[in-house]
C-alpha cells in the first residue's frame, strides 16, 4: 500500500479543510472564466472537484491513492459527464489533450523536493500555451516533510522564466487550521 493510501485509511488527513479553499473564492475568475478544461493533480478528497464541475468546467481529477478516487466517484456522482477520474502516479501520466487550467492545491509539498523539477516539467506539458496554472504554495516554515515547504525563491526558481509568467499581484494566503498557510499564484505558461 503506498503511502497516501495508507493516510486515508487511517483516516490521518489533517491537510484536508473539510471547506473550499479560501484562494479558490479568492480567483473569483473560475467562476466568470469561460469553463474549460481544469486538471486537478493529487486531487484527493477535496470538493473543489465538484465545486468546478458545477461550475461548469470540464475536471479532471487524478490521484494515485485508491481511496481518493473511490471517494470522488461518491462526491461526483451527479455530474459524471463532467468529471473525469484517474487512479494512476502523475509523474508518469500523459493527457491526450492539453489543459486551460490546472489546480495545484498542495499536490507538489505531497512530492519530495528531488521530484519537483520532474512535476514542474509535467505541469508545463499538460497546460496550454496562455493556460493558468493556479498553485497554491504551501507555507510550514519548517525542514522536512511532506507536506514539504515551498521556499518563494526556489518556487522562483522552480516555475522559471522560461515556461512562466508569473503575476505582478501579492499571492493570496489561504490560513488552515493547523496552523500553517498556502501562497496562491495563477501563473501564466508562455
Ligand atoms: C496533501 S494531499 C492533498 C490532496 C488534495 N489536493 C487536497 O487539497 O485535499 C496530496 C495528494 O496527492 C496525492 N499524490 C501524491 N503523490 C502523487 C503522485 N505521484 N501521483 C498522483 N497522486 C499523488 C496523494 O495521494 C494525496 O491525495
Amino acid at each position: 500500500m503506498n503511502f497516501w493510501e495508507e493516510k486515508y485509511q487511517q483516516n490521518e488527513t489533517g491537510w484536508e479543510r473539510g471547506h473550499i479553499n479560501p484562494a479558490f473564492h479568492h480567483w473569483d475568475q473560475f467562476e466568470h472564466m469561460t469553463p474549460g478544461r481544469v486538471l486537478i493533480p493529487g486531487c484527493g478528497r477535496s470538493p473543489e472537484v465538484a465545486e468546478f464541475a458545477k461550475l461548469g468546467w470540464q475536471v479532471t481529477a487524478v490521484d494515485m491513492a485508491a481511496s481518493a478516487i473511490d471517494y470522488q466517484h461518491n462526491a461526483c456522482a451527479e455530474q459524471t459527464n463532467k468529471v473525469k477520474l484517474i487512479e494512476t502516479d502523475l509523474l508518469n501520466w500523459q493527457p491526450s489533450e492539453l489543459f486551460d487550467l490546472v489546480y495545484e492545491q498542495t499536490c507538489l509539498c505531497a512530492l519530495a523536493p528531488e521530484l519537483w523539477a520532474k512535476y514542474e516539467a509535467c505541469l508545463a506539458s499538460w497546460v496550454k500555451p496562455g493556460g493558468t496554472v493556479a498553485a497554491l504554495f504551501m507555507q510550514t516554515g519548517n525542514a522536512g516533510g511532506p507536506p514539504y515547504h515551498c521556499d518563494l525563491d526556489a518556487m522562483a526558481a522552480l516555475f522559471h522564466n522560461d515556461h512562466w509568467d508569473w503575476p505582478q499581484q501579492e499571492p493570496v494566503v489561504s490560513e488552515h487550521p493547523r496552523g500553517i498557510h498556502e501562497l496562491g499564484f495563477c501563473l501564466t505558461r508562455k
